[in-house]
């Protein structure tokens, strides 16, 4: 064969495999909204950085139903490239072929990239849009899955893992995403389930649609297992960049700083009267963060789920931090088990990944409630109190209001470690709140007053004056300083500023056991 000849037989075999599943295969993706495999890619990275990787892979089954079956790419488009100029990692099923399905050597393909991801330290993004395990392929699929969730795991707090899905996602291939860091999902075209609508209205009689039990909005909303929800497969993409701009690539690094023009002195007279003057009106916490953080701007986790409890990245003075926060205008901003579990994960993810955490505090206490108490909300609870206690990170917070109870610890008080714990002048912190607190132990002056109800609020009154506030704490050394809340920002970076050097250990040990 002459080298001209050697040439075109490349840029054919090339071409077979850019070309997937052919024509048909790509005008049946876009009838149903979607971009392909490679489209995904070309919108995910910088112009022209993407490389493929183990472009010419084909399976290599000799089972019944897969002899002389061509699967051009094996179902998978892997490589690399920059993401805003920094390197990351991919896998985007195509769907095209043999429905995205995964048999032994797509998962190689995946398994490579993960590798490299792990080794190299840059983050994983994964598209999923697959039709799940190859069914021909048997066992060598289910593999090829144990592969991949291996290496997920082993890679958890090393690199950031994205999860995409595009299409569907189910049986045990949810477990590659659940195992990941965030879930990404489109409305309409995403779909999660272990097991589908089929199965369960043939075991329990129930009818649901896919969309009702494993699409966008359910699972960013319900379980809480996706955490952003995109309009559209370029939309979605779009967050991703969003979010990786906040982190770093791997545990080793500190997240990039950026240029900001906004004034890290900056003072915000709004504050000054953000907090109602009753205790019991709620109020935004978002309206108080958009006030502090850089130019406003913040990304929320998880914003459709538990939303009495805000997870969000942000920057002060350039820097990214990790922000929890009760949210007043959702349960009160009390802590139960849904909130817990999301609360506890991120603070653990800003750890993992060296971003300071600014935690923001409101909290009346934990639900109460028998649907809390019997599904665990000890347990669940108790992983905050771990989360915090575990960070090593620079750790602050600040007492915007309420800090009553098991609550005020559970939203890092000094005691869990916060370097710095400041507070407004609105701030309350005690045991319980007044109202509960004046009727336990003011009770027989209550009963016998000629008055009880005047006794009673007399007494609430005369408890809050002493205890709900922020000067006790301040007396004891439990809080740093009370803030006037304009000039919360300056306090707040100059705070997260003096910690970025913080160097704390814990004890050596194979892993802890957090309550799961
Ligand atoms: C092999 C598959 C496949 C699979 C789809 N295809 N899923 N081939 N193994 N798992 C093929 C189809 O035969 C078809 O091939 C092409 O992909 C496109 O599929 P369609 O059915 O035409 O597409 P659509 O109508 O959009 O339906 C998509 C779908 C459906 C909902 C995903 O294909 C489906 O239900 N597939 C089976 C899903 C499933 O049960 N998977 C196993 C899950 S259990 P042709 O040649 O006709 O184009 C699992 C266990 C993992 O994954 C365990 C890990 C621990």
């Amino acid at each position: 064969m002459s080298m001209k000849q050697k040439l075109e037989e490349l840029e054919r075999r090339r071409q077979t495999v850019e070309n997937g599943g052919g024509q048909e295969g790509r005008a049946r993706q876009h009838e149903k909204g979607k971009k392909t495999a490679r489209e995904r890619i070309e919108l995910l990275f910088d112009a022209g950085s993407f490389k493929e990787l183990d472009v010419f892979i084909s399976h290599r089954s000799t089972e019944k139903g897969m002899q002389g079956v061509k699967t051009p790419g094996e179902g998978v488009v892997t490589g690399y490239g920059s993401v805003d100029g920094r390197l990351v990692y991919c896998y985007a099923q195509d769907f095209t072929v043999m429905g995205g399905s995964l048999g032994e050597m797509h998962a190689a393909k995946i398994n490579k990239v993960q590798d490299l991801a792990l080794k190299t330290g840059a983050p994983v993004i994964g598209i999923n849009d697959s039709g799940g395990a190859r069914i021909q392929e048997g066992v060598a699929s289910l593999s090829g899955y144990g592969h991949i969730f291996f290496r997920n795991t082993i890679a958890s707090g090393v690199i950031p893992q994205i999860s995409v899905i595009m299409g569907p996602c189910a049986g045990g291939a949810v477990y590659s995403p659940a195992l990941t860091d965030f879930i990404f999902m489109v409305e309409g075209s995403s779909k999660m389930f272990i097991t589908g609508p089929q199965v369960i209205k043939a075991v329990t009689g129930e009818d649901v649609s896919a969309e009702d039990l494993g699409g966008a909005a359910t699972h960013t909303g319900t379980s809480g297992v996706a955490h952003f929800r995109s309009e559209s497969d370029e939309h979605c993409l779009q967050q991703i960049k969003r979010l990786l701009s906040y982190l770093p690539a791997n545990n080793l690094e500190d997240p990039p700083a950026l240029e900001i023009s906004d004034d890290p002195d900056r003072i915000a007279p709004e504050l000054d009267e953000i907090i109602p003057d009753s205790p019991n009106k709620a109020y935004d916490m978002k309206a108080v963060i958009s006030r502090v953080v850089d130019d406003g701007d913040f990304l929320e986790v998880q914003p459709d789920y538990a939303r009495n409890m805000l997870t969000i990245f942000a920057r002060m003075n350039g820097k990214t931090i990790g922000i929890i926060a009760n949210q007043p205008k959702a349960l009160a901003g009390c802590l139960d088990i849904n909130a817990s579990d999301k609360g506890a994960r991120f603070i653990r993810f800003c750890d993992a990944f060296n971003i300071p955490i600014l935690t923001l505090m409101d909290i009346p206490g934990f639900l109460p409630g028998t649907n809390q108490e019997f599904g665990g909300i000890i347990r669940h609870g108790a992983k905050m109190l771990y989360a915090y206690s575990e960070a090593t990170v620079p750790k602050v917070t600040l007492v915007v209001r309420k800090g009553y109870g098991g609550g005020y610890i559970a939203m890092c008080n000094k005691e869990l470690g916060a370097d710095q714990v400041f507070a407004w002048p609105t701030a309350e912190i005690a045991v319980m709140g007044p109202e509960g607190a004046a009727n336990i132990i003011y009770s027989k002056e209550i009963q016998k007053a000629e008055d009880p109800e005047a006794k009673r609020r007399e007494k609430i009154d005369q408890y809050r004056e002493e205890f709900a506030n922020p000067y006790k704490a301040g007396s004891l050394g439990y809080i740093q300083d009370v803030l006037q809340p304009s000039r919360t920002r300056p306090m707040l970076i100059s705070a997260l500023e003096m910690l970025a050097g913080k160097r704390e250990t814990r004890p050596a040990k194979k892993h802890g056991n957090m309550p799961l």
